[in-house]
C-alpha cells in the first residue's frame, strides 16, 4: 500500500513549474497537461520514482511508460530514429505521436519504465506547460495517463484529483486538454506499425510516410497475457457502467453518449443525454470523449448507449476507445 500523500493542486503559472521541477527531482509525482490528456509524471532516470508512480497507479508492471522529451535531440539520446521516425518526428513533433523506437546505447530511462523491452516509447509534446515543465526539469518525464490504471484518461485537473488524490504530489492544473484522446502510437521498429490510433489521424501519418502503415491485430491481447503490443489491453478505457456501441435508438432509463445533429430516436425517455459534437464535428468529439464519459458513468444509469461515430480522422481513435470502454473487464484489473 502506498502512503497517502496530500495531494495540492496549482493553476500552471511559473513557480508552480518551478515546483514541479523540484517535486520531480526529489522523487515526486506530478500530474501535468499535455495537448492530449493529462500525464503523471516521474523522473524517467529514477526507478523508485517509477515503482512508485506504477504502485500510484495500480498499474500491471509489464505495461511500459512513455518518456517525455523536450524535443527531437533529446529524444535521439534514449532512442534511434530511422529514416521513417525521422520523417514522422519531423512531421508531427511536437505534437500528439508517440514513436516506439530502439533503445539507444546509454539511455538514460529506468529499466523498470519500458518493462525490460530493448524499445522505448518517446514523444514531445506540444502542450505549453508540458514544454515548460521539460525544459525546467531538464530530463526525460515518464508520464502514463493520470487515471488509475482501467479508468478513463483524465482531461482536466479535476478527473486526476477524483482518481488520484492522495497518490500523487502535485497536480499542474492547465485546463481542459485540447485534444482530448492520448497519442498516436506508431513503432518504427522496422516497417512502420499503428500501435495505437490517437490524436494523429493515421492517414496524416501516411501521407507523410508515403505508404500504409502496418496493423498488427490488437484484438489479439488479452489482460492475463503480456500484451502483444503492450498497452493494447482489451478492456482498458472504461467507465463503470456498462456501454452498448452504435446505439440507433434509446432504451428507457439510459445514459446517452450522442453524435452529430440527429436527434436519437427515443432520447426522450433517457436519464442523461450528452452530445460528443451536435454539429458531428470529430475534433470537438475527441476532446469531449472522456469528460462526457465520465460524466454519464456518474448518472448511475443500467448502460450508457453509444450513437455511431464516423471512423475516418480523429474517428478511428474514438471508435478505439469506445470499443475498449464496451469490452468486458477481467476481474482482476
Ligand atoms: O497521449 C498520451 O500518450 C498520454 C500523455 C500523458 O502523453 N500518455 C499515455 O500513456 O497515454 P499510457 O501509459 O496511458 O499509454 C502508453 C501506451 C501503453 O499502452 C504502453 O503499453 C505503450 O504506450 N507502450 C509504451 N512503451 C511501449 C513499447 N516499448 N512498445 C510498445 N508499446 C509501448
Ligand atoms: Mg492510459
Amino acid at each position: 500500500m502506498t502512503a497517502l500523500l496530500a495531494t495540492r493542486v496549482l493553476n500552471a503559472d511559473g513557480a508552480t513549474i518551478a515546483e514541479a521541477a523540484r517535486c520531480l527531482a526529489s522523487g515526486g509525482l506530478v500530474a501535468f497537461p499535455t495537448e492530449t490528456v493529462y500525464g503523471l509524471g516521474a523522473d524517467a532516470t529514477d526507478g523508485q520514482a517509477v515503482a512508485r508512480l506504477y504502485a500510484a497507479k495500480g498499474r500491471p508492471a509489464f505495461n511500459p511508460l512513455i518518456a517525455h522529451v523536450a524535443d527531437a535531440a533529446a529524444a535521439r539520446r534514449l532512442a534511434r530514429l530511422d529514416a521513417d521516425a525521422e520523417r514522422l518526428a519531423a512531421a508531427f513533433w511536437p505534437g500528439p505521436l508517440t514513436l516506439v523506437l530502439p533503445k539507444a546505447e546509454g539511455c538514460v530511462v529506468a529499466e523498470l519504465a519500458t518493462a525490460g523491452l530493448d524499445s522505448i516509447a518517446v514523444r514531445v509534446p506540444r502542450h505549453a506547460v508540458a514544454q515548460q515543465l521539460l525544459h525546467k526539469f531538464g530530463k526525460p518525464i515518464v508520464a502514463p495517463s493520470a487515471n488509475r490504471s482501467g479508468h478513463v484518461s483524465p482531461t482536466t485537473a479535476a478527473h486526476v484529483l477524483a482518481d488520484l488524490r492522495g497518490r500523487v504530489d502535485l497536480i499542474v492544473d492547465g485546463g481542459a486538454t485540447p485534444v482530448g484522446v492520448e497519442s498516436t502510437i506508431v513503432a518504427c521498429l522496422g516497417e512502420p506499425a499503428l500501435l495505437r490510433p490517437g490524436g494523429v489521424p493515421s492517414e496524416a501519418i501516411e501521407r507523410a510516410l508515403g505508404r500504409p502503415l502496418a496493423r498488427p491485430a490488437v484484438e489479439a491481447a488479452s489482460a492475463d497475457d503480456a500484451p502483444l503490443a503492450p498497452g493494447m489491453l482489451a478492456s482498458h478505457y472504461a467507465p463503470r457502467t456498462p456501454l452498448r456501441l452504435d446505439a440507433s435508438r434509446v432504451e428507457a432509463g439510459e445514459a446517452v453518449l450522442a453524435f452529430g445533429p440527429k436527434p436519437v430516436p427515443g432520447a426522450e425517455h433517457a436519464a442523461r443525454v450528452l452530445n460528443l459534437s451536435p454539429c458531428g464535428d470529430l475534433i470537438e468529439a475527441a476532446a469531449n470523449l472522456f469528460a462526457h464519459l465520465r460524466a454519464l458513468d456518474a448518472v448511475g444509469a443500467p448502460c450508457i448507449a453509444a450513437m455511431p461515430v464516423p471512423r475516418d480522422g480523429l474517428g478511428e481513435a474514438i471508435n478505439d476507445r469506445l470499443v475498449r470502454a464496451a469490452a468486458p473487464r477481467p476481474a482482476r484489473l
